[in-house]
């Protein structure tokens, strides 16, 4: 399938994009090969969930603050790899029957649709142990911290526990951006800190990629709700309808589809904003927030 990056209207990004796409998905087709047929069935699941038509936006954005700072550490494809792995793992997850119940994801069909829920569970389980032995062979513990504390209890995996609670409840805003900054946004601020801190960045680099990162971890997932109330399942690779089905808190429903989309806007404009002062090169970062909110898919 046509996997979407960034718009045409920024084509050094887009090269840049495909570049870092080609290399890190030469990484996960190698890390997921089968030792023996023992293990056949579940890197068969595995290799449906990932080598699927995925964006690859957490290890682009691992790469792009790692190249910022003009970082050398060969370690960056294996924390890459690692990222899209526990992303996966969590979308593998998130689409099970007892969850948001989605038949499609990535254009194909879901794990557990296309094998069985049990394998479903259980390659969302492997492609997570896999991804923190990844990164326990090749980052540095400070890096392993903010990834686990990034997909842990209080973040990622506390906030889909969050989205699932709250389904039909009243939405209000600070609900849901509460839900959106754990469930999505803090492993997409982790993977920008990992790159930096992988690329040698100090406390004061990192913090300030953290205020470009948050608000546009936020802005992709408000743009997440919003498309999948604009566009076809076609287009997405995912089924839309979903959100409404579930009573989902999402942004349009909390504060209207115009707001929202200004909302994410601003964010992008702030996290931008946040990288005035930044000591490498801003470019690409810049424009991968731009693409956060152009993005059609
Ligand atoms: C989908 O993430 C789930 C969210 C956290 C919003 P992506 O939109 O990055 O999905 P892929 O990786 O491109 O399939
Ligand atoms: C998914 O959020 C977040 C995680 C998998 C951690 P959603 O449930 O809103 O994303 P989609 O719409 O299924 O991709
Ligand atoms: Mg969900
Ligand atoms: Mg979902």
């Amino acid at each position: 399938m046509m996997i979407a990056g960034p718009s045409q209207s920024i084509p050094e990004l887009q090269t840049f994009w495909d570049k870092s796409r080609r290399r890190v998905e030469a990484e996960l087709d190698r890390r997921l090969s089968a030792e023996g047929p023992e293990s056949a069935r579940l890197f068969a699941a595995m290799r449906h969930a990932v080598l699927a038509g995925g964006k690859r936006l957490r290890p682009i954005l691992a790469i792009a603050a790692f190249e910022s700072l003009n970082g050398h550490d060969e370690a960056i494809d294996s924390v890459a790899a690692a990222l899209e792995m526990l992303h996966t793992y969590s979308l593998v997850h998130d689409d099970l029957p007892c969850m948001d119940d989605d038949d499609q994801r990535r254009g194909r069909p879901t794990v557990h649709v296309a094998f069985d829920e049990a394998t479903a569970v259980l390659a969302g389980d492997a492609l997570h142990a896999l991804a923190f032995e990844i990164l326990a062979r090749s980052a540095p513990p400070e890096v392993i911290v903010i990834v686990a504390q990034a997909v842990g209890p209080t973040r990622m995996v506390g906030g889909q526990m969050a989205d699932l609670a709250a389904e039909g409840q009243v939405p209000t805003e600070e609900l849901v951006r509460r839900i959106h900054e754990r469930k999505t946004g803090a492993l997409i601020v982790a993977s920008v800190t990992a790159g930096a801190l992988l690329a040698g960045a100090g406390p004061g680099v990192v913090r300030l990629l953290e205020s470009y990162a948050h608000p546009l971890g936020l802005a992709f997932q408000i743009v997440d709700d919003v498309l999948e109330l604009t566009r076809d399942a076609g287009q997405l690779g995912k089924p839309v309808g979903s959100d409404l089905k579930h009573a989902k808190v999402t942004y349009p429903a909390a504060v209207g589809m115009d707001a929202a989309r200004r909302k994410a806007g601003d964010l992008v404009h702030q996290a931008k904003q946040a990288l005035q002062d930044y000591p490498g090169d801003a470019m690409t970062l810049q424009a991968l927030a731009d693409f956060i909110i152009d993005r059609d898919r």
